[in-house]
């Protein structure tokens, strides 16, 4: 078979997901082609997603502005969408629309392999900071794996509020003003999820961190550039760091599973990854 996938969004331009899954696609043996299917907001998203619906299409990534706009026309949702009133990824079942979000997994994935003693730190505190959609995911797909003490520290403190209000299992998670955050040596793990640091403002840190960060690990979300200001400080203070471009590797990874049922060995696609990011 040869699958026809793709990502509905807009605007994709500078979308890296293409390369991603066609290289995905080559490494696994498969044949298929991965399209942007681009539907700007004052057009008609109905029509067009139905026709998709009617089309041949076996599967698509669905991102910005929507993930939550899609759901409306699913069949069925994974535990996770649902939790998380987001879908990046629509598998085609027999006729039928299946609904994942992989960003938080594929986050935590991606983490893992960068740093594997993460997988040990279970029971340790971990500082997520910022409080939007990446936030979100991240904070779910953590508790789904065992974490036990998170917080969510963000300028706007109600966002973050509300996230932990969705789903407080019997964990220890607490909201937290940015300005409030005092001590952020007593946490093990420090999640960058807000935009800030990104090209072009790389002179920005969302906090600035301080004291002795030896043995703590900490990650940013973001890509461009490769190695934020952020990531540069933790590492100076004695942190091990994660960088924020594998993530999108995972996510990308684990829809192509749930499409194709196929994994790939080889996923030593983060140097090749870093390179198309430093060429842009
Ligand atoms: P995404 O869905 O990609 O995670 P988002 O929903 O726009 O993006 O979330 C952006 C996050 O970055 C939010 O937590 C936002 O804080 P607010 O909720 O207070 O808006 C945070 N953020 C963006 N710019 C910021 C800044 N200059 N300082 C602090 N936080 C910032």
């Amino acid at each position: 078979m040869s699958y026809r996938l793709g990502l509905i969004g807009y605007p994709l331009g500078h979308s890296l997901s293409p390369w991603i899954h066609e290289n995905y696609l080559k490494r696994a043996n498969l044949n298929g082609s991965y399209e942007k299917i681009e539907i700007k907001p004052d057009e008609q998203f109905d029509k067009a997603i139905k026709q998709l619906k009617a089309s041949d299409v076996d599967g698509f990534n669905i991102t910005v502005p929507y993930k939550e706009r899609i759901i409306p026309y699913l069949d069925e949702l994974t535990k996770e969408a649902k939790a998380m009133g987001a879908v990046n990824t629509v598998l085609k079942r027999n006729g039928r629309w299946i609904g994942y979000n992989t960003d938080g997994i594929g986050y935590v994935r991606s983490l893992y392999l960068s740093q594997p003693k993460v997988e040990k730190m279970k029971t340790d505190r971990v500082l997520i900071l910022g409080a939007g959609g990446a936030a979100r995911g991240i904070y779910h797909a953590l508790i789904d794996e065992g974490f036990t003490q998170i917080d969510i520290a963000n300028r706007t403190i109600s966002t973050a509020k509300k996230i932990i209000k969705e789903r407080k299992p019997k964990i220890r998670a607490e909201a937290i003003g940015l300005e409030s955050l005092k001590d952020i040596t007593d946490y093990d793990l420090i999640i960058q999820t807000t935009s800030v640091g990104m090209h072009p403002n790389v002179n920005q840190t969302v906090i600035s961190l301080n004291g002795d960060l030896t043995g703590k690990v900490v990650s940013d979300i973001v890509y461009q550039p490769l190695e934020t200001l952020f990531l540069r400080e933790a590492k100076k203070l004695g942190a091990s760091i994660c960088y924020g471009h594998t993530m999108l590797l995972y996510q990308a990874l684990h829809a192509f599973e749930i499409w194709t049922g196929k994994t790939i060995d080889d996923t030593n696609m983060a140097d090749e990854l870093s390179k198309q990011l430093e060429g842009e």
